[in-house]
């Protein structure tokens, strides 16, 4: 489950993560805690938050939908009444949809754009002045199809291709002021991501044994494997880097 990230690097900082009860998230929620952070781990469902939390004493919850009305101000508000501080915004929770052109619904895309871009957007400008103390970091989940064409999930890819310019503009905008920002492009990465769109246990392995053929080193990410680098651009001891994005795909981008 946990990255291997063991020395004590985040010791007295507060990460807040966004989908923290399943896949990347909990496993970056997990890392950043052994790593010696204090983590506010965020998401819907209050039963599968209460499982990461019970895997570190240092990983606190609050159940919570990122799209709702003033819920961003709430997340943040909350980790600083915890804790103090706010050092890293892990923008993880995001969805994905297969929908081909032809059979494209307003509320999907919609719906896409609140969780994928929205609300990354406003937990950003609502960490903001905390990160701005701490000199902190906001780390930013995009895909390989942030930057590749997906066919069949064009408004899923065009909301990391969104992901990865707010990175890019956002860094430039605050590096003057110490707070780096920097983003995540895993490839496919084994978790309930497409149980979460809506296909069956089935067709998602199909999708993923497809991908294994694809990917040059034929394989599919664990959870921990990604959370490694998002804690590594993280790092105090990265703080040269801002407005990356950082391929973690088994070289997919690369074909
Ligand atoms: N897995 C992959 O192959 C892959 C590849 C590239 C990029 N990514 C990106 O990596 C990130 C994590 O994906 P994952 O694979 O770990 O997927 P996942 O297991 O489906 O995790 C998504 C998390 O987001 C939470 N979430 C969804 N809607 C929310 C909302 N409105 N408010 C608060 N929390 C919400 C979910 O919990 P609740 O349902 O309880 O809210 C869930 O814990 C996403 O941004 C995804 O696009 C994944």
């Amino acid at each position: 489950m946990s990255a291997d990230h063991s020395a004590l690097t985040f010791a007295g900082h507060v990460a807040v993560v966004t989908g923290a009860g399943s896949g990347i998230g909990r496993a970056t929620a997990v890392a950043f805690a052994e790593a010696g952070a204090q983590v506010l781990g965020v998401g819907r469902r209050e039963a599968p938050l209460k499982e990461t939390a019970a895997l570190h004493p240092r990983i606190g919850v609050l159940a919570i939908d990122v799209c709702g009305e003033g819920a961003p101000a709430e997340v943040i508000r909350t980790a600083v009444r915890r804790w103090g501080r706010i050092d890293h915004l892990v923008n993880n929770a995001g969805a994905t949809a297969v929908m081909r052109l032809a059979d494209t619904d307003e509320q999907t895309v919609t719906n896409l754009l609140a969780l994928n871009v929205v609300a990354p957007s406003l937990l950003a400008h609502a960490a903001l002045p905390h990160l701005r103390e701490t000199s902190g970091t906001i780390i930013n989940l995009s895909s390989t199809y942030g930057h590749r064409p997906m066919p069949g999930g064009a408004h899923y890819a065009a909301t990391k291709a969104a992901v990865e310019q707010l990175t890019r503009s956002w860094a430039l905008e605050l590096a003057e002021e110490g707070v780096r920002v920097n983003a995540v492009a895993p490839g496919p990465t084994r978790t309930d991501v497409m149980l979460h769109a809506g296909l069956t246990p089935e067709t998602a392995d199909d999708m993923y044994a497809y991908e294994r053929d694809r990917i040059p080193t034929h394989r599919i990410a664990s959870p921990a494997e990604i959370a490694h680098w998002v804690l590594r651009m993280a790092d105090p001891a990265g703080r040269h880097a801002t407005g990356q994005v950082v391929t973690v795909d088994g070289g997919l981008e690369l074909i």
